[in-house]
């Protein structure tokens, strides 16, 4: 049970500065069950709460944690510099709440991103030490061959990197696909690992994170949506 302030919880949810919300509430524009609210000192329960601003009615979520469909041609970084951000194809005031991709994607990768507001999840979940197996589906300039894949699994050194690194697993999908599980993220790393290999990657989709698949999310190109509860049990494993 937490009681805040209308203009308190509306910040809170990336709507725009103190002030800002304050006046939205003082003008009338915040209603919750029908009833404009327009007291600015009324503390108001935040669990289940849902309010209408704009026209439109909100859940209040303490955090938010979605997934979302990554085309191509999109920067996962906070400032992007050379394409514009993934925070651009979400709402505008997740930006407002700190929204962050979880890791991140090259921006010619497309496919399952996580982002969130949460601190200990992002750090959880991009912690080295958490094994969350993530699959990848890789196109490949050169046709996939039987050493290829053996390779990869037996592991191949990054230039960077002190030991081998080894997929989970990987098979091939087709002559120019493979399919590829890591458990770590490093930087390009089934770039550089197909590189290693012998081969070049020209496409790549990250279509997996622990069981939560891309396909039981139904989200086109550049869509997103908040996981719930059984949703983000399926990252941990
Ligand atoms: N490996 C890569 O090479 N790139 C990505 O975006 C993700 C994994």
């Amino acid at each position: 049970m937490s009681k805040q302030t209308l203009e308190r919880i509306l910040q809170s949810q990336g709507w725009g500065t103190r002030r800002y919300c304050r006046e939205l509430v003082e003008d009338g524009e915040v209603s919750i069950a029908g009833e404009t609210v327009s007291d600015c000192a009324l503390k108001i329960e935040t669990d289940n709460l849902e309010y209408t601003l704009f026209g439109e009615t909100w859940l209040f979520r303490e955090h938010v944690y979605i997934a979302l469909n990554k085309p191509p041609g999109y920067e996962c970084s906070r400032k992007p510099s050379h394409h514009p951000g993934v925070l651009s194809l979400l709402p505008e005031q997740f930006t407002l709440r700190d929204v962050q991709s979880v890791g991140r994607l090259d921006h010619d990768t497309t496919g399952l991103l996580l982002m969130s507001d949460d601190g200990t999840f992002i750090h959880t979940q991009s912690s080295p030490k958490h094994h969350v197996p993530k699959l990848y589906v890789a196109s490949t300039h050169d046709p996939v061959t039987p050493e290829l894949v053996t390779h990869l699994l037996r592991g191949v050194k990054l230039h960077d990197e002190p030991k081998p690194l080894a997929a989970v697993s990987c098979r091939m999908i087709d002559p120019y696909q493979i399919e590829i599980v890591l458990e770590q993220g490093k930087y390009h790393q089934v770039k550089r690992m197909l590189a290693a290999a012998g081969n070049h990657c020209t496409e790549l989709c990250r279509t997996q994170i622990g069981k939560l698949t891309l396909d039981q999310l139904q989200l086109a190109d550049g869509e997103w949506c908040y996981l719930d509860a059984a949703q983000l049990s399926l990252l941990s494993a």
